[in-house]
């Protein structure tokens, strides 16, 4: 490894660890998952922090996560963001259009089923003081798959960064063919509703959308990964 970047690693650990007020965050992630994740909320919410994180962050994991799929996903990490934490590092010129460098993109550590299931519940136990997450926002009534599915596509430009179907789909974003089992509803409404709120500074756009038409996007996200365990 290169000596600078080595250094580089190694401050913006120590700046991790600084922001982490080690005593409220449970042992288990503390030691392992604190190099790449946010525990608590980051005292420093620069554009730079965004573009230097090396995962997502999981402050709010509580808030956001379905335990089931936290303790499965744990053990077997399947790739939830096509080209990684942040695109634009992962991505050449292919023939036509971008595609995602495979090399460049570490898989995820994997843990035993204990592990799993103790780091599953530690994060069940971070929960988000602030209001991100509009608690009840989702109303749970159904959408027709069809007409999701234009919102998603089509008048909505969902697509352009997010596969409702594996392999089809932009690569900026988190997949949504899984999204239902991974993420709670309220999550999912209050990220489409005001992303910024969320993750400052990250390129989904916030758009003018009103609440019935976020039911619809959320239902039709929330059915999608319903649709997948049926293949
Ligand atoms: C070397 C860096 C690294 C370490 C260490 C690490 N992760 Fe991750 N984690 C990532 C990256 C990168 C992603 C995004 C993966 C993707 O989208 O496919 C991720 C994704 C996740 C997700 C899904 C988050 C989301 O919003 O989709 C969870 C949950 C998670 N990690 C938990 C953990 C836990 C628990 C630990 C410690 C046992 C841990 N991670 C250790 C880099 C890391
Ligand atoms: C310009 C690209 C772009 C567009 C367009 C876009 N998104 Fe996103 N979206 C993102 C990125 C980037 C993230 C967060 C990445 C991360 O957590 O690392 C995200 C996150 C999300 C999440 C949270 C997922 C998770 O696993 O944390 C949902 C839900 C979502 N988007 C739905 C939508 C919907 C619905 C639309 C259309 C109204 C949309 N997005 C349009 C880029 C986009």
């Amino acid at each position: 490894m290169k000596p600078y970047l080595f250094a580089a690693i190694g401050a913006s650990f120590f700046a991790t660890s600084l922001a982490v007020h080690a005593a409220d965050v449970p042992a288990v992630l503390q030691s392992k998952c604190a190099s790449c994740h946010a525990l608590t909320k980051p005292e420093s919410n620069s554009l730079d922090r965004l573009w230097e994180r090396k995962g997502p962050d999981l402050h709010y994991a509580g808030n956001k996560f379905n335990k089931e799929w936290l303790v499965e996903w744990l053990q077997d990490p399947a790739k939830i963001r096509p080209a990684g934490e942040f695109y634009r590092k992962h991505v050449k010129p292919g023939t036509k259009e971008d595609v995602v460098d495979e090399s460049s993109l570490a898989p995820h550590p994997k843990l035993a089923r204990k592990d799993a299931e103790a780091a599953a519940n530690a994060l069940m136990t971070l929960t988000d003081p602030d209001g991100l997450i509009e608690k009840g926002a989702f109303k749970d009534q159904k959408v027709a798959m069809s007409m999701g599915a234009m919102y998603f596509n089509k008048l909505r430009g969902c697509a352009a960064c997010h596969s409702a179907v594996p392999g089809k789909g932009g690569l900026s974003g988190p997949e949504m063919a899984t999204a239902g089992k991974r993420l709670q509803p309220d999550f999912i409404y209050s990220y489409i509703k005001d992303p910024q709120k969320i993750d400052k500074g990250v390129w989904m756009p916030k758009l003018d959308i009103s609440d019935a038409d976020l039911q619809k996007l959320t239902s039709y996200i929330v059915q999608l990964s319903a649709k997948e365990d049926k293949k």
